[in-house]
């Protein structure tokens, strides 16, 4: 995180801290992650009720991808493991998403890795449009802004 007015975050974050330090989220729940999911639940479509967060990207990549092999394994397809990334594709740092990305350099060091495979380009947006944040940079506008 940064910022050039830090203070405000710290106080933010002893906060936290002070009521909730540490929580594995793997087993249990906490308050927070209630609170977080029930924010969460108003604005995913219908239907969607559950939610198993996670600490970020890599972790969640990770999740779905072993989430994925489960199930296969548990509806009578064990061999329909691989993974399918896009050339070009980032999706952590952890080994299976590592894995799944599409730039070489990130996966040399650490071959051998997970079985999987770059099938496609990631596609080609025409006349983006663009957004400007505070500092004036700009970057590509929420997918939502496109037509
Ligand atoms: C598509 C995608 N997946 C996963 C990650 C990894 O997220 P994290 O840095 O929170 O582990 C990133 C990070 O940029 C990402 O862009």
């Amino acid at each position: 995180m940064w910022d050039t007015e830090i203070k405000p975050w710290i106080g933010a974050m002893k906060a936290q801290l002070d009521e909730l330090a540490f929580a594995r989220c793997s087993y249990a729940t906490n308050p927070k992650a209630l609170e977080l999911s029930q924010l969460l639940s108003t604005i995913v479509p219908d239907g969607l009720t559950s939610f198993k967060l996670f600490c970020g990207g890599s972790e969640a990549t990770e999740a779905a991808i072993k989430l994925s092999r489960q199930y296969h394994r548990q509806t009578g397809n064990p061999l329909k493991y691989k993974v399918i990334g896009r050339y070009g594709g980032f999706h952590g740092v952890t080994m299976g998403a590592v894995s799944a990305t599409g730039i070489p350099i990130r996966k040399v060091p650490f071959v051998p890795l997970l079985e999987a495979s770059s099938i496609s380009h990631r596609p080609i947006v025409i006349a983006a449009p663009t957004r400007r944040n505070s500092r004036g940079a700009t970057s590509p506008a929420p997918r939502s802004w496109r037509t």
